[in-house]
Order: structure tokens, then sequence, then C-alpha cells
């Protein structure tokens, strides 16, 4: 069980669930969230007994609110925003994990919420599930790295649109738009993810690793250096796997 204040994380048969759980402040990312979910992350790195993870979030109302606005934007936050990134860079440390992560979003998913979604490799919404950046309202951008996984994920235009105009999405817009992968209702949210979750655990772990690095490496490659890298990735599990 957990010992983390506004995060809880469990374990169970090879699978991570790591819930934000400040569902009185409709669990919005705070320091103390920040703090947490770096050692969370470490932790499931470093975990061999880890397989898959499920990132969810705790209550009836929101995965994530986006970061919290009690201590965001208040004197002297760019620096103490830029000294945090640099004393604990979260999100480099979450998108170098060469694990499957599903998240399992409902109600609002917004700002750091979808950035932090955007982490996962498998999304799945519930039907509730609404989804924004509400970055241009407070005339800020992204600080999780929305601005450059979000047009990798929906494209250019889509998240240009959602980035200047903060126009929110439905689950189903966000289906059409491949933000998420489906959508289920909020009943089925949680067991479908676990569902993803045992089907991927019943493969061979380093061939799913490595076919996650495949592709994640991949898309930041040309086409001729993500085929090298297929290549070299493919050896590397042949010669694994004896
Ligand atoms: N940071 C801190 N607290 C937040 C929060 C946030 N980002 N989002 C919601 N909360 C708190 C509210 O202050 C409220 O607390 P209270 O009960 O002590 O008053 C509680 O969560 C419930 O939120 P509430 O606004 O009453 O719910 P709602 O259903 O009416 O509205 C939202 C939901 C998400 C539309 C609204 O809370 C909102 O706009 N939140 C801010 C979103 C945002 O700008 N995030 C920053 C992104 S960079």
């Amino acid at each position: 069980m957990s010992a983390f204040e506004v995060i809880i994380y469990e374990k169970q048969d090879g699978i991570g669930f790591i819930t934000l759980n400040r569902p009185q402040a409709l669990n919005a990312y705070n320091l103390r969230m920040r703090d947490e979910l770096y050692e969370v992350l470490s932790a499931v790195r470093d975990d061999p007994e880890v397989e898959v993870v499920i990132l969810k979030g705790a209550g009836e109302k929101a995965f994530c609110a986006g970061a919290d606005l009690t201590e965001f934007l208040t004197a002297p936050s760019p620096i103490i925003a830029r000294r945090a990134r640099f004393e604990r860079d979260v999100w480099g440390l979450f998108l170098s994990i060469d694990k499957p992560f599903i998240a399992a979003l409902h109600g609002y998913v917004l700002g750091s919420g979808i950035e932090m979604a955007l982490c996962c490799d498998i999304r799945l919404a519930s039907e509730d599930a609404r989804f924004g950046l509400p970055e241009p309202g407070l005339g800020i951008i992204p600080a999780a790295g929305g601005s450059q996984t979000l047009p990798r994920t929906i494209g250019r235009a889509a998240a240009t649109e959602m980035l200047m105009s903060g126009r929110w999405l439905t689950a189903e817009e966000a289906r059409r738009l491949k933000l998420v992968n489906r959508v289920v209702t909020r009943a089925d949210l949680l067991p479908e993810a676990e569902k993803l979750a045992v089907k991927i655990k019943s493969h061979n772990r380093l061939a799913v690793s490595y076919a996650k690095q495949a592709v994640t490496r991949g898309l930041d490659l040309t086409l001729a250096g993500g085929l090298e890298l297929e290549t070299q990735l493919g050896r590397r599990l042949i010669d694994a796997r004896g």
C-alpha cells in the first residue's frame, strides 16, 4: 500500500496502479504531487515486479484538473517553476521509462492532466471525460511537454487549435482525433484498463519493452533511422532471448 499523501501507489500481479489522489481539488497537480510522482515513477522504473502501469484519478469528477492554481502563477513563479523543473524532471523521467503505461481517464482531463496522459502509451476514456488546455486563458503555455506531445499525437491543426483557442473536447471527439484509443462507460473504465494490462503482461516483457522503444524513440527519427533502430532492437531481442 501507499505511504504517499497525494498519490496512491499499489501493486498487484505485476501491474502498478498510480492514482492521483486529491479528489477535493479535482486531483490538481501540485508540488507535493510532483515529488510523489517522481518517487513512484522511479520505483516503477526500477521494480522488476512491475510490468505494466495504470495511471488514474481518484474521485468521481476528474482525472486531473491541471496545475494547482493556488500555488501556480503566484510570485515568483517563473523562477521557482524553472528551478523546480531542474530539480526534478518528472516528465523526462516519465517519458524515459520503457514499460507500458495505460491512462484511465474520466471527468476533467485538463492542462497537466492531458500532459500526464500523453506521457502514457495507451489512453482509455470514459464517456464523461472532457479534455482541455486552460493555458491560453491563463496567458501561459504548457510546461509538461504538451506543446510537443499533443501535436505528435493528434497532429498540428487540432493541437494548435486546443493550444491557442482553449477549445475543449468531448470523449468522442478525443477518440476521433486519436487522443484516446477508445471510449467506454465509466463503470467499464478501470476493468477495461486492467484487462488490457493483463493482455500486455501475458506477452514477453522484453518484446513489449522493445516495441515501446521502437515506437517512441522511432517517432523522433527519420524513417531510415527508425528502420535502423528497429533492426538493432530486433537483433538485441533475439540475442537476449537466446
Ligand atoms: N487547482 C486548484 N484547485 C482546483 C483546481 C486547480 N487547477 N481545479 C479545481 N480546483 C478545486 C476548486 O477550487 C474547488 O475547490 P473548493 O471546493 O475548495 O472550492 C474544487 O476543486 C472543485 O472545483 P469546482 O470549480 O467547484 O468544480 P466545477 O465542476 O464547478 O468546475 C473546473 C470544474 C475544472 C471547470 C474548474 O474547477 C476549473 O476551471 N478549474 C481550473 C482548471 C485550470 O485552469 N487548471 C490549470 C491548468 S494550467
